[in-house]
């Protein structure tokens, strides 16, 4: 242990735990990759008026959660605390939306940043695979993201998660529900927070876990009743295509999400083995996003999926996920010599493509047998003085135990013919 530790909130991946992170990351990618997305990557850090202007000002993310600093040269940055803001900036910066191919789809991986109040499945740095499908208006996108991320999940062997799906409306039918909702909650009973976030952000007032206020919300304007017959529309054929998919979903009209650019389709997937911080992932549409931040008319639809609540997903459903060992070979030098004439063929194995590691630091048989076992290796190569006398290695069988002697020039091409 050294004087330091992991700041309040964060915690290390180490291995062997640390594959099961690389794993699910590449499971939630591989449906997107599959699907037209292409990689984008953006730095850790922006604009603070990029995510104050994008996710919100009256958002919990940015009035409490940004990790905000000034730089030596005055600027004011902010670590990112979600990925959607910055991916629509970077588009824009290279023109991709310009490109003539619309939608612009990525998929992107990477650390986030939030000054939460930390406890089991919520930190203060996680991090999140997401998609985002830039500049088009369209069912079937909001339904293909849905899926891919439903997918995902399935391959990881997760069963007990739901999707609950929603419609916030748009810019012509949303604001007439937040005034007849402000005016319904401003005559009820409440503290001056929440006073005050029925004038910034009432439809937040909804998702209060409070029974004395859930109590009061009880015959609430209901925003399904104020969707324009456009967004009727939108919604009823995001929901044909999900079943006809055989995606099961259940409408949540009380799904609000955390953050302010979304319009119209917005959804969430839940894993019932998770406690208070239940949602792996959440996501929906954007249409007014790229104007927010200075951009042209570009709608869009995104989600990102939480790495951390995905693996605690697994754990909470007992899914161990097949990981194949790392290294195939193990070599055992005893003795000078021998260490010379293993290390060689340890880089030539490798440059050949197979997983090798080899025991380093000149330990005895017995713990370098040991690490031999522990890096999950399919052979072992074993030699000393008497062996490389006589021209041979040991090559042990580590699931059966047999161990044969194998003549040290045929040594590489045995092992490439019991491997494959
Ligand atoms: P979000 O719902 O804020 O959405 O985050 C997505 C997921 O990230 C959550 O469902 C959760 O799994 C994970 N997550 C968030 N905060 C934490 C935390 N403090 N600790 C652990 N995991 C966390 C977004 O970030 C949007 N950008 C999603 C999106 C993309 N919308 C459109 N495109």
């Amino acid at each position: 242990m050294s004087t330091f530790k992991a700041p309040k909130g964060t915690y290390d991946l180490t291995p062997p735990d640390s594959a099961k992170y690389l794993a699910v990351r590449e499971a939630i990618a591989a449906p997107l990759k599959n699907s037209g997305y292409g990689y984008i990557e953006t730095p850790g850090f922006e604009d603070v008026a990029l995510f104050s202007r994008g996710v919100g000002e009256s958002t919990d993310i940015v009035s409490k959660e940004m990790y905000t600093l000034t730089t030596k040269g005055g600027s004011e940055l902010a670590l990112r605390p979600e990925g959607t803001a910055s991916v629509l900036r970077a588009a824009l910066e290279a023109n991709l939306h310009k490109l003539g191919n619309l939608p612009v789809k990525l998929w992107y991986s990477g650390s986030y940043y939030r000054y939460e109040r930390p406890q089991k499945g919520r930190y203060r740095h996680f991090s999140q695979v997401g998609a985002e499908a830039i500049g088009a208006e369209d069912p079937a996108l909001d339904a293909e993201l849905i899926i891919l991320a439903d997918q995902a999940y399935r391959s990881l062997g997760l069963r007990n998660f739901r999707i609950l799906l929603n419609s916030l409306g748009d810019k012509e039918c949303r604001p007439v529900y937040r005034d007849a909702l402000q005016e319904f909650l401003r005559e009820l009973d409440l503290d001056d927070d929440t006073r005050r976030r029925i004038e910034l952000n009432p439809l937040r007032v909804l998702d209060d876990k409070r029974p004395e206020v859930q109590k009061q919300l009880v015959g609430a304007p209901v925003l399904r009743d104020y969707l324009c017959d456009a967004c009727k529309a939108y919604h009823e054929e995001v929901r044909d295509l999900l079943t006809a998919e055989g995606v099961v979903y259940e409408d949540d009209e009380k799904l609000v999400r955390g953050l302010d650019y979304y319009t119209r389709t917005t959804f969430e997937f839940v894993h019932d083995g998770l406690g208070s911080q239940s949602a792996v992932g959440g996501g929906g549409r954007y249409d007014g996003l790229s104007e927010m931040i200075g951009g042209p008319a570009l709608p869009s639809v995104g989600w990102a999926l939480g790495v951390d609540r995905t693996v605690l997903a697994l754990e909470a459903e007992g899914i161990e996920l097949e990981l194949p060992a790392s290294t195939s070979v193990f070599a055992v030098p005893l003795g000078e010599e021998a260490r010379r004439v293993l290390f060689a063929k340890v880089t030539e194995l490798r440059r050949l493509g197979v997983a090798t590691d080899f025991a380093f630091g000149g330990r005895g048989l017995k713990g370098a047998m040991k690490s031999a076992n522990r890096s999950g290796a399919r052979f072992t190569v074993v030699a000393g003085e008497r062996d490389l006398a006589e021209g041979v290695v040991q090559l042990k069988d580590m699931e059966s135990g047999e161990q044969q002697p194998v003549a040290l020039d045929a040594l590489v091409a045995e092992i490439q013919q019991k491997l494959a």
